[in-house]
């Protein structure tokens, strides 16, 4: 098929990149005239793993292009809209690049007599896809139905991880205006709708009694059809439902550190009941990234209307008190921080990317420079992004050698695989404290001793 993807972010650039390695033709569309020149000659203008080849190759075999004009819309089956929803004031969705986006495609629209199906790719409230089709209608002159198609499908990816989730997602909703828009969208992602998925001790006792081993691999489809609203809802319950758990996560493990009981040790018990489960139940520094506190705040404005969403309201604020925590653990052991070195190792807000966006990190290191501490930091692919944020008020270490060096203790912020290798942690001969929970031996949020 012949797609346009209109905004060149994380989203938008990985989408375009594993849509045209699935065989279509794409081009990128984005304000940014820089993203555009950059993507144009198959560079990623952010880390993450895989893409790097994946544009490449697909820009060098002709299927991936990209532009500042909207021109490529109107020859396109396929538009998908990935632009930015920040938020806006009182945290409620600001919705301005969606919209401007919409009316941009309405003025190709008009200059094609192909049916064209308009896709929300960006994380919007219930109620927004279908309130694009009045301003498409208005620019273009023609109905939605019969003029254009429109669905609803939300993104899924996880920075780090988003290539790999792009080909094996564990589910693909299509949220759409009438059936003729989501058969085009179910054509498109067929090649990625039955997944291979391994099951580990089948609950369904029906099922379970017929197959004997502990370890399945079964074919699921994943994929499933709704209205545009219900696509719209599912994106946000599911960053809520992440989100709690993981502040909910760290409230127990504060519960438990202050008591001086391990909360590691607990939880591995306690997560041996599947209706808990393991995944995102770690304590540490928090949530970061684009979308989880944005979105749990576009939620709560979305859900006023008399009600007051007090639950997602304390996900936030633990949420922002949790990064001090590890600055807190810092000065108990030191006595004070003023003029101590502070080796920060890991600066993103989760391994496998240079994202620092909401990041855990800057709050942490802005704590540690009121302290008046002497910080160096090293991350894997984000210390050039760091720079920019912090200038000269921190030093930048080439190796994480070289940024324990001199450390009085060490802040593991982000888990990146190279800092629990073994030879490198007997290099270091300070105390470590461990913000996110992945090391053995090692004091941190929630285990109050080694
Ligand atoms: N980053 C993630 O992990 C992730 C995951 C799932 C969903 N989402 C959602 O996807 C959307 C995009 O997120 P992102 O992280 O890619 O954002 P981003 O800020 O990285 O990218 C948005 C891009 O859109 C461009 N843009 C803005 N207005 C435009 C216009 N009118 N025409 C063309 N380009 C325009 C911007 O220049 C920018 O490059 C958001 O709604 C976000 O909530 C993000």
């Amino acid at each position: 098929m012949k797609i346009t993807v209109v905004g060149s972010g994380y989203v938008g650039v990985v989408s375009a990149a594993c849509l045209a390695e699935l065989g279509n033709h794409v081009t990128c569309i984005d304000i940014d005239k820089e993203k555009v020149e950059k993507l144009s000659r198959g560079e990623t203008t952010f880390f993450e793993p895989g893409l790097k080849e994946l544009l490449r190759k697909n820009v060098s075999e002709g299927r991936l292009g990209a532009s500042s004009e909207y021109y490529s819309v109107k020859d396109s089956d396929v538009v998908f809209v990935c632009v930015g929803t920040p938020s806006g004031d009182n945290g409620s969705i600001d919705l301005s690049f969606v919209k401007s986006a919409a009316g941009q495609i309405g003025e190709q629209l008009k200059e094609s007599d192909k049916y064209i199906v308009v896709v929300v790719r960006s994380t919007v409230v219930p109620g927004t896809t279908r309130m694009l089709i009045d301003i498409i209608e208005e620019t273009l002159g023609k109905k939605a139905g019969a003029g254009f198609g429109l669905c609803m499908v939300p993104e899924h990816l996880a920075e780090g991880s988003a290539v790999k989730d792009f080909f094996s997602p564990d589910k693909l909703i299509i949220g759409q205006y009438d059936e003729k828009s989501g058969d085009v969208l179910e054509k498109l992602l067929t090649p990625l709708r039955h997944q291979e998925i391994k099951i580990k001790n089948l609950l369904d006792p029906l099922v379970a009694g017929q197959i004997k081993e502990d370890l399945h691999t079964i074919t699921a489809d994943v994929m499933r059809r709704c209205s545009l609203e219900e696509a719209e809802a599912e994106k946000y319950i599911s960053n809520a439902f992440l989100a709690s758990k993981i502040s909910f996560s760290n409230e127990l493990a504060n519960i438990l550190e202050n008591a001086g009981i391990n909360y590691f040790n607990v939880r591995d018990m306690a997560c041996l009941d599947k209706r808990i489960g393991s995944r995102f139940t770690q304590a540490g520094t928090g949530f970061g990234g684009s979308c989880f506190s944005k979105d749990v705040r576009a939620l709560m404005k979305f859900a006023e209307n008399g009600y007051d969403a007090f639950l997602l309201n304390a996900v936030l604020d633990r949420n922002k008190k949790q990064p001090y925590r590890l600055v807190e653990l810092a000065k108990k052991l030191l006595g004070t921080l003023e003029n101590k070195n502070i080796a920060v190792l890991g600066a993103a807000f989760k391994p496998n990317t240079d994202d620092l966006r909401d990041a855990p990190s800057l709050k942490i290191i802005e704590k540690l420079l009121d302290e008046g501490a002497e910080i160096s930091v090293y991350d894997p692919k984000a210390s050039d992004n760091l720079k920019k944020i912090f200038n000269d008020k921190i030093s930048y270490s080439p190796t994480k050698e070289a940024c324990i060096e001199k450390a009085d203790i060490c802040l593991i912020v982000t888990e990146w695989d190279e800092f629990s290798d073994e030879a490198f942690r007997d290099k270091i001969r300070c105390p470590v404290l461990d913000g996110r929970g992945f090391l053995n031996n090692a004091k941190g949020i929630g285990k109050p001793e080694v």
